[in-house]
This record gives C-alpha cells, sequence and structure tokens, in this order.
C-alpha cells in the first residue's frame, strides 16, 4: 500500500425529503444565488418549482444559469461567470447531474480568477479559490457531488478535459433519491456504467497488498450488479434508487483510491470520444473498457481472476488466472450488453475515419495508465478493437 492523506470536506444531505433543506443551506452562505440547471428536466418534474420557493422562503434572491446541456461546454461556463459578475452572486447552486455540477464548478471557481477558466484545464492557471457551491444532484453517476474534479468541453477545438483540484470539492451536496426517480432508462444505464467504471479505474492498478481497498471496491461492484435490475424494472423503487446513488458517490469520492493509483486510462480515452462525437460518457465507457481489460490482462492476471471469482461469482475450475479471468472481462461486457448499454462504437456511429487522430492527441497529453502507460499504438489499436 502506499502513502495517502485523504480529506472529504463535502457536507452530505441524504435521503428521501433532504431537498427542502436547500434554501436554508445556501443563505448559510449568501444571499445571492446563482441555480444552474440543464435542459429542462428539473421544471418538468417540479424540481425547479420547488427549489426556487425554498431558497426564496429562505430569503434568497435567485439568478439562473440554465440550459447546460451534457458533455458540458466552456461557452456555458464564460456565461456563468459573467452572470456571476454581473449580478455580484454569492453563492452557487447546481441541480442536476454531472454536467451541471462541473459547469457550476467551473463557474465558481472562474469567478475568483482573473484570467480565462480554460486555463485551469490547460495547466496554465490552477483554481485557488470559489464561490461556496451547493449541488441537488438529480442523477446517479459521476461522483462530481462529492468529488474535486470537473470535465468541460471546449466547444471550439473540442477537447474534453478534466480539472482535479481540492478547491473543487463542493460545500454541500443534496443527495435525495426520489429526485432521481425520473431519469429515463438510457440515462439511468449511463450512469450505471459510470461509476461502475470508476471503480474499475482504481480497482485494476499495479500496487500490491490493497485487502481493504479491494473489498470496497468488491462490494460497490456487487452491489450495483444486484440492484441495477430494480432500478431498470420499476424506476420508482425508492431503496434501489438510494441504493445506486449512494454506490455513485461512493465510487468517485476518492476513497476506494487511499493508497494505491488508479489507472484511469479508459476514461482518458474516453473524454476523447465523447468530446469529439458527443456520445453519452458511460456509453464511451461501456465500448472501452472490455477492450482495456483484455489489452492488459497479461500483465495483472491475478487481480483479473479475483475479480471474476469475487464479484462474478464465476468457479475457477482448474483454469489459469488468465482465463478465469477473461471469463470475467466476456461477463463485465455480456452484462453491459444485458442492461441495454452499447458495446461497438459502430453502435454509436463511431468509424476508423478519426481513430488515430484521437489516438495522437490522448498520447500527446501525457503518460496515461497505471497498469500500462499506453503509447499512441496502445490506444489506437483498443480504439480499433472496439469498432
Ligand atoms: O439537462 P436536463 O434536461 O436536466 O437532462 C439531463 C441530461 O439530458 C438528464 N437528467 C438528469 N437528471 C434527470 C434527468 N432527466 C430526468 N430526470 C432527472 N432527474 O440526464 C441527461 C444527462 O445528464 P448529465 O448531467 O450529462 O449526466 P451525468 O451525470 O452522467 O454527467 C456526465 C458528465 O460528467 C462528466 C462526463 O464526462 C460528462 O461530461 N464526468 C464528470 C466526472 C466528475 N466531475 O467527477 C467524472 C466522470 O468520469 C465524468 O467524466
Ligand atoms: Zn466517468
Amino acid at each position: 500500500m502506499r502513502n495517502f492523506e485523504y480529506w472529504n470536506p463535502t457536507r452530505l444531505f441524504f435521503g428521501r425529503g433532504e431537498t427542502d433543506r436547500v434554501g436554508q443551506e445556501c443563505r448559510k452562505y449568501g444571499e445571492r444565488v446563482l441555480l444552474a440547471y440543464g435542459g429542462g428536466s428539473i421544471k418538468k418534474t417540479g424540481l425547479y418549482d420547488r427549489i426556487v420557493r425554498r431558497l426564496q422562503e429562505a430569503g434568497c434572491s435567485v439568478t439562473e444559469l440554465s440550459g447546460i446541456q451534457p458533455n458540458p461546454r466552456l461557452s456555458k461556463v464564460r456565461e456563468g461567470v459573467e452572470i456571476c459578475r454581473r449580478e455580484k452572486v454569492e453563492v452557487v447552486l447546481a441541480v442536476g447531474g454531472g454536467s451541471v455540477i462541473d459547469t457550476a464548478k467551473i463557474v465558481a471557481a472562474g469567478v475568483c480568477y482573473d484570467g480565462d477558466p480554460w486555463d485551469f484545464f490547460t495547466g496554465k492557471s490552477v483554481p485557488e479559490r470559489k464561490l461556496p457551491l451547493g449541488t441537488v444532484l438529480t442523477l446517479a453517476a459521476t461522483g462530481s457531488e462529492m468529488n474535486r474534479n470537473a470535465v468541460i468541453t471546449n466547444d471550439e477545438t473540442q477537447e474534453k478535459l478534466v480539472v482535479k483540484n481540492p478547491v473543487l470539492f463542493p460545500d454541500f451536496s443534496i443527495l435525495d433519491p426520489e429526485n432521481t426517480f425520473t431519469v429515463p432508462k438510457d440515462h439511468t444505464v449511463y450512469g450505471i456504467v459510470d461509476m461502475m467504471a470508476h471503480v474499475f479505474e482504481q480497482y485494476f492498478h499495479p500496487v500490491p497488498e490493497t485487502p481493504l481497498q479491494d473489498r470496497l471496491a468488491e462490494s460497490i461492484m456487487k452491489t450495483i450488479i444486484e440492484y441495477t435490475p430494480r432500478v431498470l424494472e420499476n424506476p420508482k423503487d425508492y431503496d434501489a434508487r438510494a441504493t445506486i446513488m449512494w454506490c455513485g458517490t461512493l465510487a468517485l469520492n476518492h476513497l476506494i483510491e487511499a493508497g494505491l493509483t488508479g489507472d484511469w486510462a479508459t476514461h482518458r480515452m474516453e473524454l476523447e470520444l465523447s468530446g469529439v462525437y458527443d456520445i453519452p460518457h458511460g456509453a464511451g465507457l461501456a465500448i472501452l473498457f472490455p477492450q482495456w481489460m483484455e489489452y492488459v490482462l497479461p500483465l495483472i492476471p491475478k487481480k483479473f481472476a479475483q475479480f471474476a471469482e469475487r464479484v462474478w461469482d464465476i468457479p475457477r475450475g482448474n483454469r489459469s488466472d488468465e482465463d478465469l479471468g477473461r471469463a470475467g472481462i466476456e461477463r463485465t461486457r455480456q452484462w453491459f450488453r444485458e442492461i441495454g448499454a452499447p458495446t461497438r462504437l459502430r453502435e454509436v456511429g463511431i468509424g476508423e475515419e478519426r481513430l488515430e487522430e484521437m489516438a495522437e492527441r490522448v498520447a500527446k497529453r501525457g503518460p496515461i495508465g497505471s497498469v500500462k502507460v499506453l503509447t499512441k499504438e496502445d490506444i489506437l489499436t483498443i480504439y480499433r478493437r472496439s469498432l
């Protein structure tokens, strides 16, 4: 196990009815609130009215940043920064999924920075402060509600990049599972793939002797597998939605990566796909992950065998680690198909055309992967096998 520092300052309010706290929690940080949200689902579900009412009751004034799209854009971030400056906003409140929360994070940090917020992504600058930030999560997926990451796409260059900085932890997040009852089936599935992929990234790594981290990761994976059919069959099954929501947060709130170095190559390869082709992040991950797993299987066969046995309950028989591991990978691919995720690039409209250019861009951004540092050729091979 490696040395680590673990710090997570986000205050969580989890459960039915917790949404109604939103006014009082925001008011603790200030009076003028920027309400950030997406394409309108919160208006359809009534959540918008409920939140505005609670904010007003608490004495807050509300300005809006609306229309944040999935795979959120830098132009929207810039718009949000301008609004905050003009309206002298004191608190940013994100109501939505990862796209809305990530936008709100960079708006909140961008207001406190003199230059362009894209500088945070290129390494030209690092966020040093941000406005207070609260979130009301409506889609279980990214973990952004309790982590220090944000992912934004540059409209002009189609680069989709991530920034990781402790400044970006939300101050509080409200996780009311009832707010996820209306998530449509496709986005429920993409969210589930994403949280599962976050666990994979931190489970398959080269650091020896991480038994507790392994078992934490395995229990999250097994719980996701057990509860996915329930949320898909009955989207209003409270305990199933609550369980999946908590899995999503724990999958990427830095707990399970303590003491190890996650791989994250598949995420880096995926962000390139969803940046260029605007596909849902979870769809790209379901396609790439089994291919990456097969590619690196010979390097850590024991870990893949453990995955097959402990997560998928596949009996060893007289198989080698590698053969057992391969059966676990095949089961993972089959599970993605069963729950309705794509497993081929062509299914989401991606062909050979830009694969080389994308592999080059990913490789150029610096070392990628901890199980195996992937070269441009490795990345291209994985993309091609995913066609
Ligand atoms: O925009 P609206 O109308 O709200 O609709 C959204 C959107 O179309 C809809 N939705 C959300 N909650 C709903 C709902 N529809 C009905 N009822 C509800 N309760 O769902 C659609 C997708 O929303 P989005 O926020 O894009 O999904 P997700 O939470 O999966 O976020 C994906 C983004 O997060 C990034 C991804 O790359 C992608 O850009 N990631 C962020 C991470 C982080 N900050 O830590 C890590 C991840 O690995 C990931 O990269
Ligand atoms: Zn992800």
